[in-house]
This record gives structure tokens, C-alpha cells and sequence, in this order.
């Protein structure tokens, strides 16, 4: 499943961003590479672990931990600390798949690789190309998305970047590890959730139709969730 979530950051928010963005120190973005990686791609980044990289990074995942619509469809368990990212210039990021375990260098953290995500700080219309583009079983999908918003695609894909022939494009990227590890189950849990919340909406939450629902909910992340 690949979904978009809105409004993670406000305009606000990526603005402050942007500016701070500019005042930090930039590195070829192959230093998060594996060696596949490494030959598909060409873009910035900025200095993983820096002051910049790990303030904006905060203000990230305080976007990420108060949106509902990212928590019932991610059920994060464990997020690696955001990055960010720039294109331009004819920069591209060419067809691969992220790798399946990610360490934090310098600390004891390490994640399984369940969900990728891009949070685009670029407005659609700044440049042209850097179309994110996953692909499935279904075909391809491509995403290029409002500055602030975000876009959660399974990590197990293979996805690209197209080449920005004009302007900038400007991201953060994160992966994450979900407490359901498959992505069927999750995908059913967050369908389950949804619907509940509909109804929530029509017939409040003392319903018994809703209570019932709801308890077949947490029951559900009871077998297959680790917590
Ligand atoms: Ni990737």
C-alpha cells in the first residue's frame, strides 16, 4: 500500500526548514548508500548527525507521532531519524530497493526496514522531474507531492527518483519499522481502523457496533503486533 498523508509539516514549518536547510553543511548523498546504491544514485544530503540534521529531524518525527492518518497506517514501532535530501541539476536517484536493515552510526540503534517514506519540503511547482515513481505488483506509482505532505510506500519495493532537469527538489526521508511486520496484516488493520473511524463519526464512540469493532481491532493487534 501506498498512501499520502497530508500535512505532516505546516507551510510554516517546511519554511523554517528550508531556511535552516540552506545554513547546513551538504555531503553527496551516497554516504547512506549501499554499493548498489551507491551506482544509482546522485543527490545531496546534509551531514547525517549534524546539528541541522538532527533539530529538523525532531521536528519531523513531532509532525509523524501526532498524526493519526501516519500512526494507523505505519503502526510505528521503531523510526530511524529522518534525513534530507536534494536534487537538482539533472540528479536522480535510479531504480533499487532500500536496504533491509539500517544502523545508526555511532549508536546502538538498528531497524528493520517495514515502510520508506518521503516528506517533501519542495512545492511541486519549484522544479521539474523529481517524480518519486514505486513499483508493485500493480505497476508503477508516482508521487510528487505539496511541500508538507508526505508519501508512506512499503520498503520492499523498488522505487526511483526522476532526474530534476529544473530547480530544486528538497526532502526528508525516513524509514521505519512497523510493530506488524507484514504488510498484508497491516494493511488490514489500517483498513479496519479507517472504517471504524467512519462510523465513529456517524454514530459516536458509545455504539455498540463500535465497541464491538473496536475490540476486533485490538484483538487483531494483539496476534500480530509486536509491541
Ligand atoms: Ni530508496
Amino acid at each position: 500500500m501506498m498512501l499520502h498523508v497530508p500535512g505532516v509539516l505546516t507551510k510554516q514549518q517546511v519554511a523554517q526548514c528550508r531556511q535552516a536547510m540552506e545554513k547546513g553543511e551538504w555531503v553527496d548523498g551516497n554516504v547512506t548508500s549501499g554499493a548498489q546504491s551507491a551506482l544509482a544514485k546522485k543527490n545531496m544530503q546534509l551531514v547525517e548527525g549534524s546539528a541541522i540534521a538532527v533539530q529538523l529531524g525532531e521536528l519531523v518525527m513531532d509532525g509523524l507521532e501526532c498524526n493519526p492518518l501516519f500512526i494507523s497506517a505505519a503502526l510505528p514501532q521503531k523510526i530511524f531519524p529522518p534525513l534530507f535530501n536534494r536534487y537538482s541539476g539533472g540528479q536522480y536517484f535510479n531504480n533499487h530497493v532500500d536496504n533491509a536493515i539500517r544502523a545508526y552510526s555511532g549508536a546502538d540503534f538498528r531497524i528493520r526496514t517495514d515502510l520508506s517514506a518521503t516528506l517533501f519540503l519542495a512545492e511541486p511547482d519549484e522544479y521539474d522531474g523529481g517524480e518519486l515513481i514505486v513499483e508493485d505488483t500493480y505497476g508503477e506509482h508516482r508521487a510528487k507531492l505539496p511541500a508538507g505532505d508526505l508519501i508512506l510506500y512499503p520498503s520492499t519495493s523498488l522505487h526511483r527518483v526522476t532526474e530534476v532537469t529544473r530547480g530544486s527538489r528538497v526532502a526528508s526521508f525516513l524509514w521505519l519499522q512497523s510493530m506488524v511486520r507484514d504488510e498484508g496484516e497491516r494493511t488490514i488493520l489500517f483498513q479496519l481502523d479507517t472504517n471504524i473511524q467512519t462510523l465513529v463519526a456517524e454514530k459516536g464512540n458509545a455504539d455498540p457496533t463500535v465497541i464491538q469493532l473496536t475490540a476486533i481491532y485490538h484483538n487483531l493487534i494483539r496476534r500480530w503486533a509486536d509491541a
